[in-house]
This record gives structure tokens, sequence and C-alpha cells, in this order.
């Protein structure tokens, strides 16, 4: 698949910063020793954890070459920057951070009944894992990424992708796998955020398109008027399902699930 764009990604940033900080925000530690922001991205959330806690040892880990050198470009020196790959990642027994910051990344990783007690035995004692995830499965703006995957010359292509499951589950799902790992102190939540965009509701496509859409075009990647078709009739039918507001812009609404766990010390 092809990397990362950081400039798509970045095109709608203050929608997407939001959950992060509201993320920050929640997390109850005062000064931790150590911080990783797993998913790192472009190291948006990394420099507020920067700000919030200025003498933590704070790594970024990512596996996007292209997004961690943007991160690492406008960063402090003092951020260390890790390409890696989270569903492997364990950290050395003597550097366990305290915290363990996740914005928008988890939902790219698979097996979540065996990540979220992997990443809580990851932690030191007393250490808090605290997680955003999307969870906006069934809305328009993502059900029709799988209509149009199913409805094309690209279906064929696509068809084990339309086939998947949302890979983020209910809330309580999260709650079973924290609270039979050994978690006493957790916090769940979740917020529709009504976001509205600079265009039109075909606006929507773009803010999809560095993000969900990504495993769709890079199975059309080999193929510019597949992919220009699949993008075009997705577009379409985003168009269609979303009324605009009176001045013409995007209503968006896109559900976030939180959560904040410590491990016991
Ligand atoms: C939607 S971006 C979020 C970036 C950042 N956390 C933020 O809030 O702006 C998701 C990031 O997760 C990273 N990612 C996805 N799967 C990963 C994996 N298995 N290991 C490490 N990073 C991963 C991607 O490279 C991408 O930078």
């Amino acid at each position: 698949m092809t990397d990362w764009s950081p400039a798509d990604y970045l095109a709608f940033a203050d929608h997407r910063l939001r959950p992060a900080l509201d993320l920050l925000a929640r997390v109850p530690v005062a000064d931790p020793g150590r911080v990783v922001d797993l998913g790192c991205g472009t190291g948006t959330l990394t420099r507020y954890a920067r700000e919030r806690w200025p003498s933590a040892h704070l790594t970024g880990l990512d596996s996007s070459p292209a997004m961690l050198e943007r991160a690492r470009a406008e960063s402090p020196a003092d951020i260390t920057w890790a390409e890696a790959d989270i569903a492997t990642w364990v950290p050395a027994a003597d550097a366990r951070p305290d915290v363990i910051l996740s914005n928008a990344a988890l939902h790219w990783v698979g097996d979540h009944d065996a990540l979220f007690p992997r990443l809580l035995s990851a932690l030191a004692p007393g250490g808090v894992l605290a997680v955003q995830m999307p969870r906006n499965y069934g809305r328009p703006a993502l059900a029709l990424i799988k209509a149009t995957g199913m409805n094309g010359p690209w279906a064929e292509r696509v068809a084990d992708l339309v086939a998947k499951p949302p890979p983020v589950d209910p809330p309580d799902r999260y709650a079973a796998r924290l609270l039979g790992a050994g978690v006493t102190d957790l916090e769940l939540w979740e917020t529709d955020y009504q976001q509205i965009l600079p265009g039109p509701p075909e606006t929507i496509a773009d803010f999809t398109r560095s993000t969900a859409l990504r495993p769709w075009l890079a199975r059309l990647e080999d193929a510019p008027a597949l992919q220009d078709g699949f993008l075009a009739a997705y577009r379409a039918r985003v168009a269609a399902a979303y009324a605009p507001l009176p001045d013409g812009r995007a209503l968006y609404p896109f559900r976030r699930l939180f959560l904040i766990a410590r491990r016991p010390g």
C-alpha cells in the first residue's frame, strides 16, 4: 500500500485535533517519567503531550516513514521518534511507559482481544492506557464505501474488504477485555462530533480519502482508471446521502470511542 499522505491527512487538521485533545485532557497522570504515543502520525498529539509533560521522556511511534518525517521536522528535538509496528511493539523491561497514548490509530491494528491486554502489560505498574478510535461504522460515509465496493468493475478486487467486519467493537467489548485483564480504574465514553466541513457534502469524500478509503484505493493502485472511477462513484453517493447546510457546507457527524484504563500498581 502506498504510504500515508501527511498533507491529505492534515487537510482537516482542526477536526482531527479535537478528539486528540479531549483524550489528552482526561489522562489522570500528573508527572509521568515515560510517555509513548502509538501511531503518532505527524506528531500533533505528541507535541501537545510535550507541552503537558515537559520533563517526560517522550516517544512517538509509527510505521509510516512519511508521517514520521513530517513529525520529526515539526517537533522539538527532545522527542524520540521510532519506526515500528504497534502489532509487535514491546518496550524494554526497564523502559515501560507510565502513559500510552493512541489517537485514531489502533483501528488499523487487528486482534483487539490480544492487543489491549498486551498494551496494558506493556505499561509500568500503575500506568495509564489512553485510546481514541473512530466508531463511525454504519454511518453513510463509511457504509457507502462498501456499497461502492460492491457495485462496479472493481468489485472482485475489493470483495474481501466488503466482507470485513468493522475494526472497532462496541464499548462493552473493551470494558470486558480490560476488566478481564485486571483493570480497576476504567473510563469509557463516546463523543459524536458534529463536524462542519469547509465545503459541500462531497468534501466528506476528501475527509475519508486519506484514512478509511486508503485500503480500497490501494487495491486499485495498478489500475488508475478503476481508482478514479471508484472515487468518483463514492463521491457521488456521498454527495447524495448528506444534505447541505443552509450555507452549502457539509455537516459530517463522526462518532469516536475513548477509553482510559489504569494498570493496577
Ligand atoms: C489516522 S493517523 C493518526 C495519527 C495521529 N495519532 C493523530 O492523531 O494525528 C493513523 C496513524 O497510525 C499509523 N499506523 C497504522 N497502523 C500502524 C501500525 N500497525 N503500527 C504503527 N503505526 C500504525 C499510521 O501510519 C498513521 O500515521
